[in-house]
């Protein structure tokens, strides 16, 4: 009896080994087939996508290529949308020309419209002069007064955008030309640079001068008049000359005022 048993038990382990073995056969076949069959031979599609709600959002994402994704089942789902199929033959035509048009408005592909032309973003005014009028920056005044704060400002925007170029005097020996990476820029108080305009010293900031780049993008505007006033100061003026230039007073854009910068004279 013990011996039958036993060896029931033995044949039931073997049988328990053999099926876990063609699970496990069936299981790595199932794997390799999914993951063969997730292959496609177009180098930019994703393949076969488990869930793919999880990675692509049904709602319009900007900057997104929406058409490039789905632009098969664009018309299919809209009309569906709409109820196409349960509207009378009648309102068909109506439904179908809607879905044509929201197509063609985002025919380009991307979701994110570019904004109109012309466009001025809430909050930021143009610079007035064009890039190339420089002769015409001369004229430009300084929007905003001249104070100690001002400069306080200025001087610390100025050692975080130009000081690694134009040194801590504005001479032209920041640590970039020490190392020898950067062609020297002129001292501030010298010369033709020293003549410089706050229009012109604002205007090279805004569009960049020879090797030097814009730092339009970086520097909002009145950061911008900080930085002109403190490289005025640079250029060998006191506060008290400064304050004694004519100022332009119209105030600087904000989201609610639309000004222009250009003095009259
Ligand atoms: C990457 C180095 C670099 C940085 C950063 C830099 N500059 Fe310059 N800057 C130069 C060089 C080089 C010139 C000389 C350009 C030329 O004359 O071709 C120059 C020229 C100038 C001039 C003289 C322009 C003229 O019309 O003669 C002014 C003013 C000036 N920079 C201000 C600034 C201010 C303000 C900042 C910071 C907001 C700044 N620069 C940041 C390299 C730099």
């Amino acid at each position: 009896m013990k011996l039958i048993r036993r060896k029931e038990k033995k044949m039931n382990i073997c049988f328990e080994n053999i099926t876990h073995f063609v699970e496990t056969k069936i299981l790595v076949a199932l794997l390799a087939s999914i993951s063969l069959f997730s292959c496609t031979s177009d180098p930019d599609s994703p393949g076969v996508e488990f869930m793919p709600d999880m990675y692509r959002a049904t709602g319009y994402e900007a900057y997104l290529k929406k058409f490039d994704i789905d632009s098969a089942d664009f018309f299919e789902r809209n009309l569906d949308k709409l109820g196409y199929d349960e509207a009378p033959d009648s309102i068909k035509f109506v439904l179908e020309s809607e879905v044509q048009q929201l197509y063609n408005v985002f025919n380009g592909g991307l979701i994110t419209r570019k904004p109109v032309k012309g466009s001025v973003p809430e909050g930021k005014k143009p610079f007035s002069i064009k890039k190339g009028d420089r002769t015409l920056a001369k004229a430009v005044k300084m929007p905003i007064p001249y104070t100690e704060t001002s400069l306080v400002e200025g001087k610390s925007y100025y050692e975080i955008f130009c000081i690694h170029c134009h040194g801590k005097k504005g001479e032209g020996k920041g640590s970039l030309i020490k190392k020898e990476l950067f062609l020297k820029p002129p001292a501030y108080n010298n010369g033709s640079t020293k003549e410089l305009s706050e229009g012109e010293i604002y205007y090279t900031i805004y569009y960049g001068k020879g090797m030097m780049g814009s730092h339009a993008s970086q520097i909002v505007e009145e950061k911008r008049w900080k930085i002109v006033q403190y490289v005025q100061t640079l250029q060998g003026n006191t506060l008290e000359d400064l304050r004694s230039k004519k100022v332009n007073n119209t105030p600087l854009s904000d989201s609610t005022k639309v000004g222009m910068i250009m003095s009259k004279n």
